[in-house]
């Protein structure tokens, strides 16, 4: 008797994720697995022609900020459509619990929006499994979220009643299934903990797989002393080390990418457990009140000129989004920092791109193997949110690998799926093989391309054709298909 599957897709360029070179071969599906690589015979109820396309494991998004959109927004269309299977969130120290805290941070973000209450990270997962999104959720526990939790908005070290009740958000979260453990150092309250309070909370982890990502306390001038506190963290707690977003912020850091790179070479040389991701554009984007502070610009990200600092999103002013402090400051005849102050006088929660990146370190960051691809989205749906949040991995395969050739697209795909599903322990993801789940993407190399710019952000990438979540076809013909296929992704396996 002959084999049968759900599906057939027919010689396609298949990459595996492993960054090894493409090889033409049919991949059959079954169930949410994927069943048979090869010359694949038997019948099917469905065949894609895969002639002229490539085919690789789903994207891995392993530096986004979706916890709320993920509940909000199931159909996660600008990351589906980015041929994006899993998103990690509840990074920058920014978690889904305990709900009070986090959904006060949700606002931010959606501020209309109306959230179903969860308790804790159990909650939020379980509220992942009876609505599920579109793509996969891996999740972080914020460090900022469980220390406002704990202690509000103290910018003191904890007493040993709040870092109990620090402690035990920690371990709520690690044992309902979450990947790690986030801190953001720029924000509030994050940036009030100091390296021993981080240790504490990351020692939580050790043993269990779990991993410490960070947004460093400093990109700018302070890069190198940073990666070293990053660095020292993870080995006092015996952790692995994410850097999120590395980069070197502000004219007077550019090229600092260099030395952090050593940096973590000299880390890994000593048997050290630490990379990277980066978001592939010289602009980042984050709250403007994390930037703007005591009626000046700066604050962890270095000198910041006015005319770099861009509002992407601000609900009190709509009319204003995507212009420049310089620009809007004009318009309302007064200074930069008055019309900063004003903004979030009239709304806390807007949001900006920064023009602070240099092109060149960009690339030097990509090219270096301690790198993965993260977008680090803000999932504003209204505004002009950073075009990353659309467009990150088709960027770099098309703009990066393809028309720049900074590595050969195997290479590219590898940072994007094989290379961070080991780094977050995502077991049977980011692969081509059979057994593994069947999260892939069908698309056009020659074509593919991220499509939105800072001025019309919200366009989905040119050249993704089809997407599979768990063995569901969740894009057809670069459409949505309605599909809410994604699972909420537990911790499982122990790493050592
Ligand atoms: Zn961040
Ligand atoms: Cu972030």
């Amino acid at each position: 008797m002959s084999q049968s599957y759900d599906v057939v897709i027919r010689e396609a360029s298949v990459f595996d994720g492993s960054g090894a070179p493409p090889i033409t071969a049919d991949v059959a599906i079954d169930g949410d697995r994927i069943a048979a690589v090869g010359a694949v015979g038997g019948r099917a109820r469905e065949t894609l022609d895969g002639r002229g396309l490539a085919l690789s494991p789903g994207f891995i998004d392993v530096h986004t900020h979706d916890d709320f959109a993920a509940v909000l927004y199931p159909q996660m269309d600008f990351k589906l459509r980015g041929g994006v299977t899993t998103c990690v969130v509840g990074n920058c120290g920014m978690g889904a619990a305990p709900f009070a805290e986090a959904s006060a941070m949700a606002r931010a973000f959606h501020p209309r929006a109306l959230l179903p209450e969860w308790r804790g990270y159990s909650g939020y997962f379980a509220h992942l499994d009876r609505a599920p999104a579109a793509v996969n959720i891996g999740v972080l526990i914020g460090h900022g979220t469980a220390r406002m939790a704990a202690m509000g908005g103290e910018a003191r070290a904890p007493d040993a009643k709040e870092m109990a009740r620090m402690k035990s958000i920690v371990a709520e979260g690690l044992e309902a299934g979450a990947l790690g453990m986030s801190s953001g150092l720029i924000y509030d309250p994050g940036r009030f903990a100091d390296t021993d309070e981080l240790v504490e909370l990351a020692t939580l982890m050790r043993g269990t797989g779990g991993l410490y990502a960070t947004h460093m306390r400093d990109e700018s001038t302070g890069l190198l002393e940073s990666v070293r506190e990053a660095i020292d963290i993870g080995e006092r707690a015996g952790v692995p080390v994410q850097i999120s977003h590395h980069k070197a912020s502000g004219r007077s850091a550019w090229g600092l990418v260099r030395e952090s790179l050593q940096l973590i070479e000299r880390a890994q040389a000593r048997g050290l457990d630490v990379h990277a991701d980066q978001y592939p554009y010289t602009a980042g984007s984050t709250v403007l009140s994390a930037v703007f502070r005591d009626g000046k610009f700066g604050g962890g990200i270095g000198m910041l000129r006015p005319e770099d600092v861009v509002i992407a999103s601000t609900a009190a002013h709509p009319e204003w989004e995507g212009k420049s402090m310089v620009a809007l400051a004009a318009e309302i005849d007064c200074e930069p920092a008055a019309a900063a102050a004003r903004i979030l006088a009239e709304d806390a929660d807007a949001t900006v791109v920064l023009h602070v990146m240099n092109e060149d370190d960009v690339r030097t960051v990509m090219r270096h193997p301690s790198t993965m691809i993260g977008s680090d989205g803000i999932p504003t749906l209204e505004g002009k949110p950073h075009p990353r949040l659309y467009g990150t991995f088709a960027r770099v395969l098309g703009h990066y690998a393809r028309d720049l050739g900074l590595f050969p697209l195997a290479e590219a795909v590898y940072r994007m799926t094989g290379f961070p599903a080991a780094k977050f322990g995502l077991e049977g993801r980011g692969v081509v093989k059979p057994g593994a789940y069947a999260d892939l993407v069908l698309f056009d190399p020659k074509r593919i391309i991220d499509r939105g710019t800072y001025e019309d952000p919200h366009r989905h990438p040119d050249g993704i054709d089809a997407v599979f979540v768990n063995g569901v076809m969740s894009v057809r013909n670069a459409q949505p298909a309605n599909a809410r296929a994604g699972r909420a992704l537990r911790r499982v396996a122990q790493r050592n």
